[in-house]
């Protein structure tokens, strides 16, 4: 997989010229059951017919490839789709007669993360595009809420020493007040 992805960056470099797969975005973040769209545009020649256009858009995970979205002459074709996005991707095919890949992915799964390509090969140019999607695990989300809980605590705990002060100063007041009325009432108290 790693060979198959240098020789693409390689035969990119060396053979696109002035045909080049941009990604709007190089990284993606969403959360697991969220729905993303993930786009690439194409250098377009108005005068080229669309017949000479083919797209293969996988999805990389370690040493596993998964067909995402194929165009096949310009038409696009489902059967080699792998069965883990079936029925989860959704193309515009008005952005794809403008020269841009916009496949919208629902549903998101934890194992959709990856490294995503689509080569782009016509009469006039090939090359490829890649971007990262990480997906959150919903509950991984959970370990939020007691970190406002600690906050919260932390608040509990800076009230607590407001009032243990209050109390404190209330005390030493009040010691000062009887010591000062005891030395009024008996001036023999003056020697403690
Ligand atoms: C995700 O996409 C599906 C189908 O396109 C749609 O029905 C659903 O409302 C979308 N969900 C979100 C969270 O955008
Ligand atoms: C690709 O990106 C380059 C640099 O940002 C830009 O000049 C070019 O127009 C883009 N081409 C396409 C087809 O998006
Ligand atoms: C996606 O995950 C990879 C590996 O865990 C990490 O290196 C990368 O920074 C993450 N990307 C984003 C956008 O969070």
């Amino acid at each position: 997989m790693i060979c198959r992805i240098l020789l693409l960056i390689i035969l990119t470099s060396c053979v696109s010229g002035s045909f080049v797969v941009n990604v709007t975005q190089t990284s993606y973040q969403a959360e697991e059951n969220h729905n993303i769209t993930l786009e690439w545009t194409f250098t377009t020649k108005p005068d080229r017919s669309s017949k000479t256009l083919n797209i293969i858009c996988e999805l990389f995970v370690s040493d596993k490839s998964s067909v995402l979205y194929q165009v096949h002459e310009g038409v696009e074709v489902s059967e080699s789709q792998d069965k883990k996005f079936s029925g989860r991707v959704q193309s515009d095919k008005d952005a794809l007669r403008e020269g841009r890949i916009r496949l919208q992915l629902s549903r998101l799964r934890t194992d959709d993360s990856g490294l995503y390509l689509c080569e782009v090969n016509t009469d006039y140019g090939f090359s490829v595009g890649r971007c990262q999607l990480n997906i959150t695990a919903a509950d991984q989300l959970q370990p939020q809420r007691p970190t406002t809980a600690e906050s919260g605590g932390m608040t509990g705990f800076y009230s607590l020493m407001g009032v243990l002060a209050a109390l404190l100063g209330l005390f030493v007041t009040l010691l000062v007040v009887f010591r000062n009325k005891a030395r009024r009432q008996n001036p023999i108290a003056e020697i403690c």
